[in-house]
């Protein structure tokens, strides 16, 4: 299949509606991908990306259909991971001079990927090439999210195929921004960002500021995942702004786990007393153990503060707690408060371990935490109440 955006640019992509999980099992795709694959015709022709490997003859098949291969002039390869490269070695059997424009780190990765002499032709931010009427700009966008991360704007047209950037793993029947549910659009293009962009946002802040300082007219951001923008394209590129400048909402998360209950009742007290104080703030609970990690860890983005909670066992945490706190040391989320909470029996170290984690994922703690002996009496349950209340209070 392919669809026609206008004039000279045709998707030639792949939509994976099977998609559950991606990086291994590290990111849930609830909603499935895409791997958006362009084909730009002027004078010369360019494709830029391809798909992941699974589809790499489905995708030269269909490529096959559009245009005898032999017509195509030159590769763009924006980005060396598989999901964008995979269909290089099926396609390169078939046109194997075909020039691949990518960035240094990108011939590297590539070489990497397949140990093939391609022909790689290294670009660096500010190199064109012609392909006749239009001209293709290269961005280099290292680190967002590889080292060899590349841009690439269309002139004339003033198209930005931004690859990783301003995407979702989101599979429609649609292709553009407007056509689909706006509510799910948002959700699937915070958890992107939260889950693979965090650890980046001081970058983000300076391509983006650096791509303003272009001052090029822009109609269309074509993405390598999920949909495309064309309708007020700007507004994803102002949200990425708010998201990389320590974002946060009006919400608090609980994330626990428990063993006997304990540590759940212990959770929701401490929500009910949070709700008493500040009514308006959005308060989410989350049983880690029982959740999807990446639709929490998105939670924990959106949120001023987290609290994070576990019974003590040997002397430490429940692993799913161990594991998602991990998770968030990793992406380096600024601007959050927290503090632990958790039921113990005797030794009781789970809230002083999760408050030392919690430091060490760049977190200000904003208590000592609470502790509630076996299962929560109804005093403990009190003291929860008048914990979420001063919480609600610090958090502010
Ligand atoms: Fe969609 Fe970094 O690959």
């Amino acid at each position: 299949m392919s669809i026609q955006l206008n004039a000279s640019v045709t998707w030639v992509g792949k939509k994976d509606w099977e998609l559950r999980e991606f990086h291994g099992v590290e990111y849930s795709t609830h909603r499935g991908s895409s791997y958006n694959s362009y084909l730009v015709r002027d004078e010369k022709v360019a494709l830029i990306d391809t798909v992941w490997q699974p589809f790499a003859k489905e995708f030269v098949a269909n490529l096959k259909k559009e245009i005898d291969l032999n017509e195509i002039d030159y590769i763009i390869a924006n980005h060396s991971e598989i999901d964008h490269s995979g269909a290089l070695p099926e396609l390169m059997r078939e046109i194997p001079n075909t020039p691949i424009y990518c960035t240094r780190n990108g011939a590297r990765a590539l070489k990497g990927h397949y140990h093939q002499n391609w022909n790689f032709v290294e670009v660096k931010t500010g190199d064109r090439l012609s392909l006749g009427k239009k001209e293709l700009l290269f961005i280099e966008a290292r680190m967002l999210h590889w080292p060899d991360s590349m841009f690439c704007y269309l002139t004339e047209d003033n198209i930005l195929f931004s690859n990783d950037a301003f995407g979702q793993h989101y599979a429609t029947e649609f292709l553009f921004n407007d056509e689909v549910d706006q509510a799910e659009l948002y959700q699937e293009a915070v958890k992107y960002y939260a889950n693979i962009l965090t650890p980046f946002s001081s970058l983000v802040e300076k391509k983006i500021n650096e791509f303003i300082g272009l001052n090029l007219p822009l109609s269309m951001i074509c993405t390598s995942h999920g949909i495309l923008w064309r309708d007020n394209p700007v507004q994803i590129v102002e949200q990425y702004m708010k998201w990389a400048q320590d974002y946060q909402e009006d919400q608090i998360t609980l994330i626990y786990d428990t063993m006997w209950n304990g540590t759940r009742r212990m959770a929701e007290a401490i929500a009910s007393g949070i709700k008493m104080v500040s009514p308006e703030t959005a308060v989410k609970l989350f049983n880690v153990g029982r959740s999807d990690k990446n639709d929490v860890i998105t939670e924990v983005f959106k949120s001023k503060a987290i609290l994070v909670g576990s019974p003590t066992i040997n002397r430490g945490i429940l692993t799913s707690i161990a594991a998602i706190l991990e998770e968030i040391r990793g992406l380096e989320f600024r601007n959050k408060k927290a503090a632990a909470f958790g039921c113990y029996g005797w030794s009781g170290e789970s809230v002083k371990m999760i408050g030392r984690l919690l430091t060490e994922c760049g977190m200000e703690l904003m208590d000592d935490g609470i502790r509630a002996l076996w299962n929560p009496d109804e005093d403990s349950i009190a003291q929860c109440v008048e914990f979420g209340k001063q919480i609600a209070a610090a958090a502010r």
